[in-house]
């Protein structure tokens, strides 16, 4: 399939988190015809250096919430495209905590959704694999866009009520949407709450880094780069009121991923503790992106994952003044949890 048109102006919600900001910089850095204006609200998880450095003329910020309407109706109006990222993202704070999950990924999909029906404009919504819940580790299938919606946690429901919302406002309303689901992300400007980064900067900061449960649950590890090509495709080349997959092979058990960072940090293989497991922890993802591959012939560039590995250490170890300042608050909120 071809590309259609690039989109001259796309709003990007969330774009000073970790998977959004990447964006950003993958469509600067590859699509020059494109300006990007970005709606963030900058929570806990946004971080406007994320995005500094950019060219003015390409990228303008907007700091908003996305469930503020009126903000919508100003903001929405003359951009072809919304690329909706911004969401409450971590597990372990919707189970402390569920209401900010409920208010941003459903609220905040709504408003959105509202906007795009409005002022007619094309809607691209991200979303995870946890919409599918978990697969046993003997399991030989993977998930695909067929697999029914099974979500364990407080996040994964609040992402799979907003993936329904743009499938019946697509429908009702004939929304211009596409959805994609894409499974664990690592990479440069990820929080140091997530577990890649956290047992980095545990072991840059002399603390042992921290294994839930029996450290086998499997999660399918993809660069953020891969998924921020395979964004750009189905925002170019899907078909409307489709779902895809995205994903690159990467299977790892926690256990494995743990051991190649203390590897590649020259730590000894049980320098870490183990703590109590997440309620309800999934035990496992994988993801089938045939579809995607196959209709709209997508396919990732980063599949040496210990090569990723190894560049994202690199990141963290030169970028201390990005993610020391949360640092300590991160841990001390994971001590009180008992992790
Ligand atoms: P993140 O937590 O790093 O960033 C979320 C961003 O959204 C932050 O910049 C935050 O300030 C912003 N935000 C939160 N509430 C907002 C609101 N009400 N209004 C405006 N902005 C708000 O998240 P991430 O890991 O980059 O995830 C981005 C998206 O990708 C999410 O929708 C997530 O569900 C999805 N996703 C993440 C992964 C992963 O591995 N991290 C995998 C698949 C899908
Ligand atoms: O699958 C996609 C999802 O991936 C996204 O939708 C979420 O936004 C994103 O946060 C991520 O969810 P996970 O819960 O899989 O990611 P997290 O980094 O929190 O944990 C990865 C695995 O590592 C999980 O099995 C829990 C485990 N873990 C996590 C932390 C923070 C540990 O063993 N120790 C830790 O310290």
């Amino acid at each position: 399939m071809t590309e259609t048109c690039a989109p001259k102006n796309i709003l990007v919600t969330g774009g000073c988190g970790f998977i959004g900001s990447n964006f950003v910089h993958y469509v600067v850095n590859n699509h020059p015809e494109t300006h990007v204006t970005v709606l963030d609200a900058l929570t806990y998880a946004g971080n406007p250096a994320n995005i500094a450095g950019l060219p003015a003329d390409r990228v303008e910020f907007v700091h908003g919430d996305i469930c503020d309407a009126d903000l919508l109706d100003r903001l929405v109006p003359g951009h072809d495209a919304i690329v909706h990222y911004a969401a409450e993202s971590h597990n372990d704070n919707s189970i402390a905590n569920p209401e900010p999950f409920l208010r941003t990924n459903v609220e905040g999909t709504y408003r959105l959704l509202e906007a795009a029906r409005k002022y007619d404009v094309r809607y691209h919504h991200i979303s995870t694999d946890e919409v599918y819940g978990d697969l046993a580790l003997d399991d030989p299938n993977r998930f695909t866009e067929q697999t029914p919606y099974h979500p364990s946690s407080p996040y994964s429901s609040t992402k799979a009520a907003s993936d329904l919302l743009v499938r019946a406002w697509h429908r009702t309303y004939g929304v211009r949407a596409t959805i994609s689901n894409c499974s664990n992300n690592y990479g440069p400007y990820q929080h140091v709450e997530k577990f890649i980064p956290r047992q980095i900067t545990n072991i840059l900061t002399g603390i042992r880094p921290k294994l839930y449960g029996d450290g086998l649950n499997v999660r399918d590890w993809i660069h953020t780069d891969d998924h921020s090509s395979a964004v750009w495709t189905i925002l170019t080349k899907g078909r409307i009121g489709e779902t895809y997959l995205i994903g690159a092979d990467g299977e790892r058990n926690n256990i494995t991923v743990l051991r190649d960072i203390l590897e590649v940090m020259g730590q000894p293989a049980d320098a870490f503790d183990w703590v109590k497991d997440r309620p309800g922890h999934d035990r496992r993802y994988a993801i089938d992106s045939t579809k995607l591959r196959t209709e709209l012939g997508w396919a990732p560039e980063h599949t040496d994952f210990r090569k990723g590995l190894e560049r994202t250490i690199a990141w963290y170890t030169e970028h201390r003044d990005w993610w020391e300042p949360t640092k300590a608050t991160t841990e001390a909120r994971y001590q009180q949890q008992g992790q």
